[in-house]
């Protein structure tokens, strides 16, 4: 099962350690980078993935206004090298989406985004219900209804 909670002083050290494998590197930015944009963009939300107490993975999220909508930008998710391929990245993209529904003002629609390389990526997002294949800064775009 996987929990998320904020980074504070006691989790830091061996959460700064999460670190995707070196030919990941280009899909998604690292620990720190996410921090200091969580810090640069106040309204967004960073969260730790534990598991089993152990911190695997990692989350940034980014909600907004697009005219009447309220979407969500999942910006960033990812599992530690180490513990990937169990279903952890799937169990936290879970855990993500009710977190998103849980927060206010209640959104309407969650946004998620990858380069076109990332075939692992595209599965797990479309077999969770994300659809959507248009390039929008160079990643494909997926959306998914919220609350679902
Ligand atoms: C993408 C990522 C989060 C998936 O996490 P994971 O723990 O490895 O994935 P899971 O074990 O939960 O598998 C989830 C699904 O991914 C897909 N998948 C897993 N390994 C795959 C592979 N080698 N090739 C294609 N699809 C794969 C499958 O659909 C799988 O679901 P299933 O096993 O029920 O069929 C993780 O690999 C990661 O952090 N990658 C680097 C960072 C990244 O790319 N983040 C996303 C962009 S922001």
């Amino acid at each position: 099962m996987i929990e998320l909670h904020p980074i504070t002083p006691e989790n830091h050290a061996a959460a700064r350690k999460l670190a995707v494998a070196p030919e990941q590197r280009n899909f998604v930015a690292t620990i720190d980078k996410s921090l200091a944009d969580a810090y640069v963009y106040k309204d967004a939300l960073f969260r730790i993935a534990f598991h089993n107490d152990q911190p695997v993975g990692y989350v940034l999220v980014f909600p907004f206004d697009k005219g009447e909508k309220r979407v969500v930008n999942i910006v960033r998710l990812m599992i530690d090298a180490q513990f990937q391929g169990q279903g952890l990245g799937r169990a936290l993209l879970n855990k993500t989406l009710a977190w998103i529904d849980s927060l206010t003002p209640t959104p309407d629609e969650v946004r998620i985004s990858t380069l076109p390389a990332n075939v692992r990526a595209l599965t797990l997002y479309r077999s969770a219900g994300f659809e959507g294949s248009a390039l929008e800064d160079g990643e494909v775009a997926l959306y998914r209804v919220a609350g679902r």
